[in-house]
């Protein structure tokens, strides 16, 4: 078989460095191990079986999806999935509870309602689905915001026999200042977890599992008294955001966008094939950094606007002057959107393509309704 280079990947494409993304996933195994957590990889950022099936190789106690379709194309990796989302909804508990049939499904939920949908579903089918409670620990996103809540949630989840009580989860998204400033954060979180435990512990319900976890927290995941499971998704391929925050080097951003400059007739800019379709319009959150991301060899320069299929590099800051036809590799600011915009992925090693995979769990996997 001859070799293919990146030179004949029609682009935009989303490439993988696969030494980095090796190094990445052994990286947080690693570290895993040695801090006694479990690693359960939030798989939205690969939205790939074969991916998972390489974390859950190097130690991985379990998957963590968001979508019902990502439970069901994970279950061809792994048979311990956590739906990290609330069950809400007939259609959607159905379909996790028929997941339930071949993997051992956790929910993770905060209302009466999930309870209530979650529990018939799997009464329907005749199966288990474990559940966490969720806590808001300061993201205001989901969660229940005290203890107490927890503890009527716990209740109620063990009046329904087909579901089973198996801890607390919460997610520490809102920690998105730099490493080393994240003191504060972090201690805030772990004062504020200890105490619902204890709540719960003397309410009769200790938590078997304390689930938690982000990348931009990833390494300091252990400072957080309680916790006994992380959920990181971006680690795997990390990106400009992550860099910024310091929770990877540059270096270790494995995925980029491949993309060539198809115009310079307007002057200071270059334009390239990568626009919102390719990158989304993700700004950097929580540090500093303009635009929607920055070359990999270049990181002065930085996508500054987009249309749909047109990215707008700003030169004000370099004395390169690119060519038409001329290839750039940038680095998204984040990079799960840019893994769901594509069908495929491909990984190189230098410049050569050594394979390339399908982003399986992309999309939801919905059935057409036929016409009657
Ligand atoms: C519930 C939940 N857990 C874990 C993660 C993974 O976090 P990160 O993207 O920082 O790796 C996410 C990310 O959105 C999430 O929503």
């Amino acid at each position: 078989m001859s070799t293919v280079t990146l030179d004949v990947l029609e682009t935009p494409a989303a490439v993988v460095d696969l030494g980095r993304m090796e190094a990445n996933l052994q990286r947080a195994a690693d570290y895993a191990r040695q801090h006694k957590l479990a690693l359960r990889p939030h798989v939205k950022t690969h939205k790939s079986p074969l991916i998972a099936a390489e974390q859950l190789r190097l130690g991985a106690a379990g998957l963590t999806c968001a979508t019902p379709y990502e439970g069901e194309v994970m279950s061809q990796a792994g048979d311990d999935l956590l739906l990290a989302y609330p069950p809400v909804g007939a259609p959607r508990a159905a379909r996790i509870a028929q997941l339930a049939k071949r993997a051992r499904v956790t929910v993770a939920l905060d209302s009466e309602r999930a309870i209530v949908d979650m529990g018939a579903a799997a009464r329907e089918l005749g199966v288990t689905v474990g559940v966490y409670v969720e806590l808001d620990l300061g993201m205001h996103r989901v969660g229940v915001p005290s203890a107490a809540n927890a503890v009527t949630l716990v209740r109620r989840v063990q009046a329904e026999a087909s579901l089973e009580y198996r801890g607390i989860a919460f997610y520490p998204g809102h920690v998105r200042e730099p490493v080393e400033e994240q003191d504060a954060a972090l201690e805030s979180l772990g004062t504020a977890l200890s105490s619902a435990l204890d709540e719960l512990a003397k309410a009769g319900f200790p938590a078997p599992v304390v689930s938690g976890g982000s990348t931009p927290t990833i390494w300091r995941s252990h400072e957080i008294a309680g916790v006994t499971e992380i959920r990181p998704g971006t680690y795997v391929f990390n990106d400009r955001t992550t860099a910024a925050v310091g929770a990877c080097e540059r270096d270790d951003c494995a995925l980029t966008v491949l993309a060539t400059v198809v115009s310079t007739a307007v002057p200071g800019q270059a334009v390239i094939d990568a626009g919102t379709k390719a990158l989304g319009r993700e700004p950097m959150r929580g540090v500093e950094g303009e635009g929607f991301g920055a070359l990999l060899d270049r990181p002065e320069v930085v996508v500054a606007r987009m249309s749909e299929e047109h990215g707008i590099l700003d030169l004000a800051r370099t004395d390169w002057r690119p060519r038409v036809g001329d290839r750039v590799r940038v680095v998204p600011n984040h990079v799960c959107i840019v893994v769901h915009l594509n069908d495929i992925v491909y990984g190189v090693r230098g410049v050569t393509v050594e394979e390339s995979w399908p982003v399986a769990a992309r999309g939801r996997g919905q059935q057409e309704i036929q016409p009657a």
